[in-house]
């Protein structure tokens, strides 16, 4: 609620405590989604939320990194994801799959590591991270959650809508990731609890729909259901503007990667430092999904018109396997990418990730406090 008093402006709430906070119990309305369980700690204990990404995890190494995040923040909630696409074979062993995908393929990634004098992976390449997921081990992975009563599932893609009953037996949330109007409408519907509209700017797999249109637009069908606002999100005045657009908070990737806690290779972080808006591609070159990642040589030469067309997942992630492990592994900076979404630009300086959180947060309130005057 806004009130005039002699031209001064004030507001009379605090425009951060968001119905995300409430249903969360959380100081700030901002999710840090990480790979890394230093992260995510961190995050939670200076007030924010945190979810970690466990889709290419075993279901022993989940229950492990939910016991150790537990033993760091006595009793405040966090979240786990996973990824549940329907388009994942049923079963099946990685020789399989791999013995599908065509000579013609095969023979273009070949090309490219002669080309680039990619370095053959230091072991044998972990099929399991590239692409091995199947409906069989994204169940296993399911049951792990709910056994351990995490207290939010998200879903990364594919609708969580067949875990709602399981997971709200157990007091446990739900939260589903779209990149399209219909999705939010059909997870709504469904129960979720929260949706996540993620936008093209977002890095990682995400849709064409851009963050200030598909946000607004799910915001404006989610009645109750919070919205949580993703993509593209790293600095406070995106945080300001994603309320503004009716989210209820935002959902961070790229914000956290450089930060001083993520255990990324410090060639990567020094690569986000250094990289603008326009450094990130948007590609289905990696993994047959739409993708935006640090530029680097793969992308490119998917790029160009004599390249095959991609195949679908999760062929083209095996394809992509012994590119991106050979660069990895042999810290190659020429060759190494990164999932990064276009705020990138904003990051640019390695800090504490409850730093992160804390100018995020002051510099949404100034900004709020520009647009409509001193908050109470
Ligand atoms: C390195 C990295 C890996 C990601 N992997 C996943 C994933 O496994 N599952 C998922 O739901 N989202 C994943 N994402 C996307 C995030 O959940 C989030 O939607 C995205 O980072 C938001 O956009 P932003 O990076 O511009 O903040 C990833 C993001 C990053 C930066």
């Amino acid at each position: 609620m806004l009130s005039g008093r002699k031209g001064v402006v004030t507001m009379s709430k605090d425009p951060l405590r968001t119905k995300l906070c409430d249903l969360l119990g959380i100081e700030f309305p901002v999710v840090a989604f990480t790979h890394c369980k230093d992260v995510a700690v961190a995050v939670i204990n200076a007030g924010g939320f945190a979810v970690l990404g466990e889709a290419m995890h075993t279901p022993d190494e989940i229950a492990a990194d939910i016991g150790w995040i537990r033993d760091r923040v006595e009793g405040k909630p966090f979240g786990v994801d996973l990824v549940l696409p329907a388009s994942v074979p049923p079963s099946g062993s990685i020789d399989d799959l791999t013995s599908k995908i065509p000579e013609s393929h095969r023979k273009f990634a070949a090309e490219i590591k002669e080309k680039y004098d990619v370095p053959d992976p230091k072991g044998p390449v972990d099929l399991h991270q590239w692409g091995g997921l199947n409906q069989e081990l994204a169940r296993a992975q399911l049951d792990v959650l709910l056994d351990e009563r995490v207290p939010v599932i998200a879903s990364g893609l594919g609708s969580p809508a067949f875990i709602l009953d399981a997971a709200h037996e157990r007091d446990m949330l739900v939260f589903g990731l779209v990149g399209k109007a219909r999705q939010a409408k059909r997870q709504i519907e469904a129960g979720v609890d929260a949706v996540i509209a993620q936008g093209y700017d977002a890095a990682g797999h995400t849709g064409a729909v851009g963050t200030f249109s598909i946000v607004a637009e799910v915001a404006a069908m989610a009645g109750d259901t919070p919205i949580i606002a993703a993509g593209g999100v790293t600095t406070g005045r995106h945080l300001a503007a994603a309320l503004c657009l009716g989210a209820s908070g935002v959902w961070t990737g790229t914000l956290w990667l450089a930060s001083r806690e993520s255990d990324i290779d410090m060639i990567i972080k020094e690569r986000l430092l250094a990289a603008t808006v326009e450094d990130t591609s948007y590609s289905t070159s990696i993994s047959g999904m739409t993708m935006r990642v640090l530029d680097c040589p793969w992308t490119e030469e998917w790029a160009k018109p004599e390249a095959p067309d991609v195949l679908p997942a999760p062929y083209q992630m095996l394809l992509s396997a012994d590119y991106l492990q050979g660069a990895n592994d042999n810290r190659r900076e020429d060759l190494m990418t990164e999932a990064a979404g276009q705020g990138v630009g904003f990051v640019t300086s390695m800090k504490p990730a409850k730093q992160i959180l804390f100018d995020i947060v002051e510099e949404a309130l100034d900004t709020f406090e520009e647009v409509v005057g001193e908050l109470s």
